[in-house]
């Protein structure tokens, strides 16, 4: 599998900071992967998500998108094109008062030909499920449409990965659940690479790998399954452990051996069937 994004020994202090926000950050985001991001509040997520399309630089190491150096400014344009960023609130992201001239806005400034533009931005809105809101207003949609929208204006810029910094995090349950949908199904349909970060622990779930950040560096790197049956190491990092692990975490220490990998429900209620059958 090829790199889309390789950290190398990144360090990063915001100016007249006290502490290094990156503090020796090595990682390679493979293409076509799912990867989330999880730490608590200061760990580091937001500057590590603007490092991988060149918004910061590196003050030690180096980050480069599928080859190019984000410190190259020759190449600033194409890894802004090939990495998407879609942010938390979805009102600071709408730039137009018309669904289409928002998706049309990025390919408009990199002089992309109008029918191609009209090709993307029908497809664009397609691939986020809101082809019907095509002539709407976009400050008339929920937040969860918004960000849809959002999406879809960083999709007519094809880029081949999107970078969702807290995407879901100001939306009601519903519209979480929608942008969620839509992002896995732009990973496994059109293999877009996704870096998600995020607080909630469940949208990690059926992640291909999850990266847990603490001070400025990244401190647990596994599958959703390796890394949250880590339970000590993830509550040392303040994060909260999802539910399921939780229980049979209480479960194992009232000596019930247990798997801690159940990350559904459904997996959660057979590791106690199955701890059950063999007890009996
Ligand atoms: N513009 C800035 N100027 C100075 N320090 C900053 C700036 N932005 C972030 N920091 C500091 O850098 C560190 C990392 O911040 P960052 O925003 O990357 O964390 P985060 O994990 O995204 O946090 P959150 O979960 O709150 O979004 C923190 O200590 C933060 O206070
Ligand atoms: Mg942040």
């Amino acid at each position: 599998m090829s790199v889309m994004i390789e950290a190398e020994n990144v360090r990063f202090t915001y100016p007249g900071a006290a502490s290094p926000a990156l503090d020796g950050v090595s990682v390679a985001i493979e293409r076509g992967a799912f990867t989330v991001v999880l730490g608590h509040n200061g760990s580091g997520k937001s500057t590590f998500a603007k490092m991988c399309n060149a918004v910061l630089l590196p003050d030690e190491g180096s980050v480069s998108v599928e080859g190019m150096d984000t410190r190259n400014e020759e190449l600033l344009l194409a890894i802004r094109q090939r990495v998407g960023m879609v942010f938390q609130n979805p009102d600071n992201q709408i730039v137009a008062n018309v669904v289409e001239e928002d998706v049309a806005f990025a390919p408009e400034n990199l002089g992309v030909p109008p029918d191609e533009i009209r090709r993307r931005v029908d497809a664009s809105l397609h691939a986020v499920g809101m082809d019907e809101f095509v002539t709407h207003a976009p400050h008339l949609l929920s937040g969860g449409q918004k960000q849809r929208i959002a999406i879809a204006g960083v999709l007519a810029m094809r880029p081949d990965c999107i970078v969702l910094d807290e995407a879901t995090a100001m939306l009601d349950p519903m519209g979480r659940r929608e942008v969620l949908s839509t992002v896995r199904r732009l990973n496994r349909e059109q293999g877009i690479t996704v870096l998600l970060i995020t607080h909630h622990m469940n949208e990690a779930e059926d992640a291909d790998r999850v990266l847990v950040m603490d001070d400025g560096r990244i401190v647990m790197d596994g599958t959703p399954k390796e890394v949250f049956s880590r339970v000590e190491q993830l509550r040392d990092t303040g994060l909260t452990v999802p539910e399921t692990v939780e229980l049979l975490d209480r479960l194992c220490q009232d000596g019930m051996p247990m798997p801690l990998d159940a990350l559904s429900v459904d997996e959660c209620a057979d590791a106690i069937a199955n701890a059950l059958a063999r007890k009996g």
